[in-house]
């Protein structure tokens, strides 16, 4: 057989999971001499019996020795007769869920480790959850510390029965449930005489007899473009990695999205020159005539991939921030980066039950059904089609965290159905009838800051030149098109995002827009300059809030400090001061005009 095993290790804390693997390699004679030495010494430092501790053997990393914690995903590589393995050992606590999900997306199997003294754990659920989430379809439950109950094969049915109930809604192909004790050695990679009613396999020969041939060699060619290599005038050849399929000299392939059509002439993997290449080969791929591709692009033969800017995905939840509707993101599909955002939280699902439970955020950990728009058009598949185009992580914008991880679950359509029509009177036209450049002045600060004042008197002074203006106000737009939105993060969102798109098709009318509004995250102001464009002009009024507060035209912060208004800005609601601004002014201790010089000044520089 000879085939290579990526399997997972998922446990609660404490459950065994390194002595398990550490122990079985042991037996297997899988380690050399001098690390057993190594491993009796260290373990009659550590332990007060003199036992080997085999879990000596996996602790990879120092903090995790001294934490008595794995705080990574360590991946180990060992190999048996019958068998090449990569395992990716996952921590246990809560708090590393994420670095599982990790571990999760590159495994085809996956080991549960249940401490047979306490049965199925919420932590037992989620690891199998995710594990399911991410992929993977056969699971090995390990029943650990089987000497611990005496070996009973009541409580192991007990605790079997448990499991299989619960993975009945998962949609697994196939689940072994083996007793074993990872310190005692009990099927490990020998039959125990301790459980003699068992008539599986042990753990070892499991793991080695597992069907889990993808069928990755005779499917189709998908290949994301990673890089465009160009060395010469001559030579131009696209890099990456075959995902799935083969591809040989002479094959005529598609380059998605543009749906165009090549022949191979040349094929490299790394920068020896070859007529076939495979699945999981790095090669360079030059094709018989010019295509605009770049980075992101995918080349096909025969796969059946979707173009769409929209789709619905389940997510797990990763950061500490619980994920609000309308919030921006990165995502990372393939080779492939672009802005996202998050339009509808459809459901997240209840770890315990699997239920369906209706919610307004994802908290960290959870797992939800939602929306998520794309700012463009990508290639992407179902997951359980093709699970490389099939996958994703959001970043954040600000930190560069990943914030979660997600696999697509369909398209959605209506970008198909809805194309761009042309209109032969242009911006241009409409800002040369009017003698001017439309721009939007974004005035953002807090609430008593000046900002409406300002942008009051600005449009006066514009007006005076003859500009074309239109002012939108936080307070005003409210009393119309924003009439259904209140102040959680969440309507602010889509308050930011409906003004900025407004303010787009009022500049398309060729109008200089003064915008004023509080919009307090950093995130929404970066969409806005996403969807307007260039002609985007941040002025902050950068007012300290002590000031707001002392002058308080509308009664609203007394109101706010006597807990009448929930989420005011400044006080129960935060407000992120913008970094790079293009303009700032303070107006504490100036008057209107003066301020309103101080800025016109700049701003008749980008009349
Ligand atoms: S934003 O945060 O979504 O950008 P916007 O500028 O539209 O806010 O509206 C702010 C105005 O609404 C304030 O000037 C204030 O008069 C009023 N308001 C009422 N409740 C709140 C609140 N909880 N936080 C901030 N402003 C509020």
């Amino acid at each position: 057989m000879n085939s290579l095993l990526k399997f997972i290790t998922c446990g609660s804390v404490d459950d065994g999971k390194s002595t398990l693997i550490g122990h079985m390699l042991y037996d297997a004679k899988l380690i050399f001499a001098d690390q057993e030495n190594a491993l009796e010494m260290d373990s009659k430092v550590g332990s007060t019996s003199g036992q080997i501790d085999y879990s000596l053997l996996l602790d990879g990393l120092m903090a995790e020795r001294e934490q008595g914690i794995t705080i990574d995903v360590a991946y180990r590589y060992f190999n048996t007769k019958e068998r090449s393995f990569i395992v990716a050992d996952c921590p246990g606590h809560e708090q590393y869920t994420r670095n599982m999900a990790v571990g999760a997306s590159f495994a085809d199997l996956a080991v549960i480790l249940v401490d047979a003294s306490k049965g199925i754990l919420i932590q037992t659920k989620r690891h199998t959850r995710i594990c399911s989430l991410m992929g993977i379809r056969k699971f090995v439950v390990a029943v650990n510390k089987m000497d611990l109950v005496n070996y009973s094969q009541e409580e192991f049915e007990t605790i079997s029965d448990d499991f299989n109930e619960f993975a009945q809604g998962l949609n697994l192909e196939e689940v072994i449930i083996i007793p074993v004790s990872a310190t005692e050695g009990d099927n490990l990679t020998n039959k125990s005489a301790n459980t003699p009613w068992y008539k599986g396999d042990t753990l070892l020969s499991t793991l080695e007899n597992a069907d889990v041939d993808l069928n990755i060699a005779d499917s189709k060619f998908i290949m994301p473009v990673q890089r465009v290599c160009r060395p010469n005038h001559t030579f131009r050849g696209f890099q990456g990695q075959i995902e799935t399929g083969s591809i040989s000299v002479n094959d005529i392939i598609k380059v998605l999205p543009a749906n165009e059509e090549a022949k191979v002439s040349q094929l490299f993997v790394a920068d020896k020159e070859t007529n076939t290449a495979f699945a999981g080969q790095p090669v360079t791929v030059c094709l018989d005539r010019e295509i605009d591709i770049s980075r992101g692009c995918v080349l096909v033969k025969d796969a059946d991939l979707k173009i769409s800017s929209m789709f619905t995905a389940s997510i797990l939840w990763m950061d500490n921030k619980s994920l609000v509707e309308g919030r921006h993101y990165l995502l990372k599909l393939g080779t492939k980066i672009i802005p996202a955002t998050i339009m509808e939280i459809k459901h997240k699902v209840d770890i315990n039950t699997g239920k369906h439970i209706s919610a307004e955020g994802l908290e960290k950990n959870e797992i939800g059904l939602v929306d998520i728009f794309l700012s463009e058009d990508i290639v992407f598949s179902k997951f359980c089609d093709v699970q490389a185009m099939g996958e994703f992580i959001l970043i954040d914008r600000i930190s560069n965290m990943t914030s979660a991880c997600g696999v697509i679950e369909h398209g959605l359509r209506r970008a198909t159905n809805v194309v761009y029509q042309k209109t032969d009177i242009t911006r241009e036209i409409r800002q040369n009838q009017k003698d001017q450049k439309s721009m939007v002045l974004w005035f953002t600060g807090l609430s008593g800051s000046g900002k409406s004042t300002l942008a009051n008197e600005i449009e006066k002074r514009l007006f005076a030149l003859g500009k074309h203006t239109m002012l939108l106000d936080g307070d005003n737009v409210r009393h119309g098109l924003n009439n259904n939105l209140g102040f959680k993060e969440a309507d602010r969102i889509e308050n930011i995002r409906r003004i900025a798109e407004v303010a787009k098709l009022m500049n398309d009318a060729g109008l200089i827009v003064l915008a004023s509004f509080i919009s307090p995250y950093e995130s929404d102001r970066r969409n806005a300059r996403e969807i307007i464009g260039d002609k985007f002009v941040e002025i902050y009024v950068s007012t300290p809030l002590e000031e707001c507060e002392r002058r308080d035209v509308k009664g609203l912060y007394k109101k706010a400090r006597n807990n009448e208004i929930p989420n005011f800005t400044g006080i129960s609601s935060p407000y992120e001061a913008p970094q790079n601004p293009d303009l700032q002014i303070n107006t504490a201790g100036i008057d209107i005009a003066e301020a309103a010089d101080i800025l016109m000044r700049e701003i008749k520089k980008l009349l």
